[in-house]
């Protein structure tokens, strides 16, 4: 028995038509001459019984869908579309619409039911193609298909009947493109132009690159393709062209709406155009600065810069000015710079447990020791404790909000008592957090504020931008200290965090992503249950992580990076979810990912895991690169 399923428009909705359905006027739609005379049924003066067998016929057909196209304003019953005799093994369909209410011919609903319908067809149906065949003296019905983006592939000869003669059909057809996934292997190339650049790139730069997460080490050592020619979407082409899908870090995060979004890609033109650096100051700084105060409404103030590490010491510097105490509590990551790892100078595994283990602080002064002291999410006592054993001293609390462990709101709320009571600065760092799950910081879905949160990656969709958006008073004090570069005056970031905002607001982005990631947790669980291989999925919905609970968890990560990598992906533990990864492109990666889970999971069983692995295993912290 099929459900009666439901696709949602913004005029129309699409159900499944039931005998119920079948009344007087859909009856006298079918009869209309100006109508009978382009369906297959044409020939026979139609009966409200035979109209509900046929109905029937098709309900119960597995290999047909026949959707009732009805208005969201007053649920009217205006026409009929079917997806129809659906061939299972090569996944094709046909597709036929019907508008059968004359008064709202023309205007626009046939292409929004087209729409639907191929939505349907290639999400749910998980089809790859649509064809319908047009009658060609139905020029009206021709627009509307090519208007929904159907393109016309052939004629059938004498096809059709029409006043009493023979005539053609145009044929078109729409494939889904989001199941072209180019699957032939790529055989990793040890010599590839990506791998020796890298090894180039270490001998000049120390560490390789600017950012730890994006070393090679942290992937596949000598494997990994290391750099890109040419982003857009979520499809990558690596030096020697190979195209790549991103099931990774997506730019570790910072491209929700996909790699090269146009319209971002636009704006940034035309302020590239009008000039990007100026003596005088660009005004989109003051619309961003209100649009945010706007979207955390406990604020009043907004400070920018470009890095999220370096919003978080301008954050913390402002916390100190205010407060007038020097020591900060922090849980969590928060970037590289001093009053961060100085942590790690009164034990070197301090930070271990915050998110990148193994940080090394050489060159962070010893003066600075035992003023920055962490404690883990959830564990309020850690932060009591801290509190007094430095009566008095701290004056900031800065803190990760979600990250690995669900969002614990008592404890949060705990913090900010205690942050109230001792007078610090409570800041909640939403640099990986924003634009995730809410537009802005998480914590605005909750009854929870800080005095300050900093916000970064994504808000720009890849072009660099950061913000330290606080209450009005706690944000004065940076009046009071020198916080200042040229660079954070620059156009760009300004008017990328606009349009990206703008397109968040627009898309509906935040529920998109929320369930892309539910939908690839949801996979990603089952593989692991049905494999038997001890993986669980945590993160926030749009960041589904896997914690790898086997023996070797570096070695299950790094034989499936490499496999993945040959199926055409790149591919990690954590996937940063985007708008432009869509179901089709998710689908077949977990179809990917269960063939390699298993043979991972075969090769644990048979205890010869580490005879996969073509190279080195990769790091899973900070190391020097030799
Ligand atoms: C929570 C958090 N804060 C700060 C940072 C540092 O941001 P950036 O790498 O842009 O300096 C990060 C980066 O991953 C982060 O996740």
């Amino acid at each position: 028995m099929k459900t009666i399923a439901k696709v949602n428009g913004d005029n129309l909705y699409l159900r499944l038509l039931t005998e119920k359905d079948v009344n007087q006027r859909y009856v006298e739609w079918l009869n209309d001459e100006d109508i009978n005379q382009f369906l297959e049924s044409r020939w026979s003066k139609q009966t409200i019984e035979g109209v509900r067998d046929y109905v029937k016929s098709m309900y119960d057909s597995p290999g047909n869908f026949l959707f009732g196209i009805f208005l969201n304003e007053g649920g009217r019953h205006i026409g009929n579309i079917k997806i129809g005799n659906i061939n299972k093994m090569n996944k094709f369909a046909d597709l036929g619409l019907l508008i059968g209410d004359k008064a709202v011919w023309s205007k626009g609903y046939g292409t929004e039911a087209i729409k639907l319908a191929t939505r349907y067809a290639f999400g749910d149906l998980k089809l790859n193609k649509l064809v319908a065949g047009i009658n060609i003296c139905n020029a009206g019905s021709f627009k509307v298909f090519i208007k929904a983006g159907y393109r016309e592939v052939g004629v059938f000869k004498r096809h059709s009947f029409y006043k009493g003669n023979f005539v053609d059909s145009v044929v078109v057809e729409k494939c889904n493109l989001d199941n072209i996934v180019d699957k032939q292997p790529l055989w990793v190339n040890k010599n590839s132009s990506g791998i020796s650049l890298w090894n180039k790139a270490k001998k000049i730069i120390p560490g390789g690159n600017q950012l730890l997460s994006k070393r090679a080490e942290m992937f596949l050592p000598d494997q990994w393709p290391a750099y890109f020619k040419k982003a857009k979407g979520v499809e990558v082409l690596g030096l020697d062209g190979n195209k790549y899908i991103d099931m990774s870090i997506m730019g570790i995060g910072s491209c929700v709406l996909g790699y090269a979004n146009d319209t971002v890609d636009a704006v940034v033109k035309i302020a590239i155009e009008q000039g990007t650096m100026c003596t005088l100051n660009c005004p989109e700084e003051v619309e961003l600065a209100e649009k945010l105060i706007k979207l955390h409404p406990w604020a009043g103030m907004v400070r920018f810069a470009r890095a999220g590490g370096e919003a978080c010491a301008i954050a913390v510097r402002i916390g100190r000015a205010f407060s007038g105490k020097d020591k900060v509590a922090f849980c969590g990551y928060h970037g590289w710079h001093d009053w961060y790892l100085s942590a790690n100078l009164s034990d070197s595994k301090n930070l271990d447990g915050q998110l990148l283990p193994g940080l090394s602080c050489a060159g962070v002064p010893r003066a600075l020791k035992g003023t920055s002291i962490p404690f883990n999410y959830g564990k309020i006592y850690e932060l009591r404790e801290i509190i007094s054993k430095n009566k008095g001293e701290i004056g900031v609390i800065i803190m990760e909000v979600e990250r690995h462990k669900k969002i614990d709101l008592k404890f949060l709320k705990e913090v900010r008592k205690i942050a109230s009571n001792i007078g610090a600065v409570l800041i909640f760092d939403e640099v990986s957090s924003g634009f995730r799950i809410s537009i802005g910081g998480v914590h605005t879905l909750y009854e929870i504020e800080p005095d300050i949160t900093v916000l970064g990656k994504a808000l720009g969709n890849g072009y660099p931008i950061s913000a330290v958006v606080g209450r009005k008073e706690v944000m004065e004090a940076a009046q009071d200290t020198f916080i200042s570069s040229t660079f954070w005056t620059e156009r760009i970031g300004y008017v990328a965090a606009l349009e990206t905002i703008r397109q968040f607001e627009k898309n509906n982005v935040i529920s998109y992503v929320k369930d892309a990631g539910n939908r690839l947790s949801a996979g990603l669980k089952n593989i692991f249950k049905s494999s038997g291989l001890k993986i669980e999925i945590v993160g926030l919905a749009s960041v589904p992580i896997m914690v790898i609970k086997e023996d070797n968890p570096l070695v299950v990560k790094t034989v499936f990076t490499q496999e993945m990598l040959k199926r055409g992906f790149l591919a990690s533990n954590v996937i940063y979810v985007s708008y432009a990864h869509s179901k089709g492109i998710i689908d077949a990666y977990l179809e990917e990912a269960e063939v390699v889970f298993n043979m991972i999971a075969a090769s644990i069983k048979k205890g010869k895991l580490k005879e996969m692995l073509e190279g080195h295993v990769c790091h899973g912290g900070f190391h020097r690169l030799t």
